[in-house]
């Protein structure tokens, strides 16, 4: 690593968010590791480290995503969440993706397809989200009927997804209803693998009876999202508003205990690349909009917008102590820093002393974007395997 700017991952930590998840929630067969977005921007390599820590099924976006889990693992399952392409049959089969079917005329071209091998597919119903799927049970019994007659293809699973973490809120519950309307009829004792939730619903609601699966993203990498349960005088109040809301909004109970010890292991580093002294009434950056007000330091990192740096985080931390951030530019940030900063010093950007939860406060963004927006030209290191910079 020529450029001392990366990101550095804890595998630990994942591992043992799987580990708790599987321990307090272990009533289900297959627990789908979601890495889409390069691992939710963790690197795919720590695919290898999920496995290990009990994930059974990995979901991706793309094709070229599944094939980049491939150099890491030959062997679990992978779920392809977007329809691909019927032309790409080779390396589906070589790359042994399961394919989402989110429309009776997709099936029609893939029924069309000589091959030889056998296909797994999920099929994918809409149940109000409006993205992809199935919406009419007619076209759910159509497809059905059509894959389950050509010998090359497994109907190994059928999904939804869910738009609404399910807390009070009355889409939620619309959404279960027409899933599990689009069942009825349907023979579950064939299709093994039965998922509609996501982390959210994981925490929030007990487990449907049918339900065989669950598709967990940014739960793995650290964050829980449940309510949080308070004692005393706080926690009446919250268990009054609680049973009101339920009541008026006539919407499914939320599961009120979760203790979940969950660790975030994303940490974005660089170093000070360059010192220097400036005078009260110097500016700093582009646009001179920065004029100093006293004699300062300034430091320069090599992070910039190119990397996904913003400089709506504010600050950053050296040493323990956070640092305001000027300005921004494509490949590097300048920082208001004091006597006490030196060059090479390391630098956190967010991670440990300034929190994922701080920064995506400060950046007025959720974790899925911030941990995404670091782009993959800053790369990902792990701690427990050697690296060489
Ligand atoms: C279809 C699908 N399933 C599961 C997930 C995982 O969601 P979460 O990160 O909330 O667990 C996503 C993420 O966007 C998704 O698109």
């Amino acid at each position: 690593m020529y450029r001392k700017t990366y990101v550095e991952i804890d595998e630990e930590r994942i591992k043992n968010n799987i580990r708790e998840i599987k321990k307090k929630y272990d009533n289900y067969q297959y627990y789908i590791g979601v890495v889409k977005g390069n691992a939710y921007g963790h690197g795919v390599y720590i695919t290898k480290v999920m496995k290990e820590a009990g994930i059974n099924y990995f979901a991706v976006s793309s094709l070229e995503e599944a094939i980049e889990v491939r150099n890491y693992d030959r062997d679990t399952p992978i779920l392809c969440l977007e329809p691909i392409d019927p032309k790409y049959i080779e390396d589906i089969l070589k790359y042994k993706v399961t394919v989402t079917i989110d429309s009776f005329s997709l099936a029609q071209l893939y029924h069309a397809l000589k091959f030889k091998g056998k296909i797994k597919v999920h099929i994918k119903l809409d149940t109000g989200m409006n993205r992809l799927g199935i919406k009419r049970k007619e076209e759910l019994h159509q497809t059905i009927k059509l894959l389950e007659e050509n010998h090359s293809f497994l109907i190994e699973g059928i999904y939804t997804h869910l738009a609404t973490t399910g807390v009070y809120d009355i889409y939620y519950d619309r959404q279960v209803d027409t899933f599990l309307e689009f069942l009825q009829g349907i023979d579950l004792e064939k299709i093994p693998i039965v998922h509609i939730g996501r982390s959210l619903t994981l925490v929030n609601h007990a487990k449907l009876d049918m339900v065989t699966g669950i598709r967990l993203g940014i739960i793995l990498y650290g964050f829980n999202g449940s309510l949080p349960i308070s004692s005393g005088i706080r926690g009446y109040v919250s268990e009054a508003k609680r049973k009101h809301f339920l009541k008026k909004y006539h919407v499914s109970e939320t599961v009120r205990q979760n203790d979940l010890k969950l660790k975030t292991a994303f940490s974005l580093y660089t170093t000070v690349m360059s010192l220097k002294k400036i005078k009260r009434g110097e500016f700093v950056g582009y646009g001179a909009k920065f004029i100093a007000k006293e004699d300062n330091f300034i430091a320069t990192i090599p992070i910039g917008y190119a990397d996904g740096m913003s400089k709506s985080l504010k600050y950053v931390s050296i040493h323990g102590t956070k640092y305001k951030i000027i300005d921004v530019c494509m490949d590097m940030t300048m920082l208001s820093v004091d006597s006490y900063v030196n060059l090479h010093d390391k630098v956190e950007i967010f991670g440990n002393t300034i929190s994922i939860r701080e920064a995506t406060n400060n950046i007025g963004e959720n974790a899925y974007h911030l941990f995404i927006r670091i782009t993959t030209r800053v790369p990902r290191v792990y701690k427990e395997i050697e690296i060489k910079y």
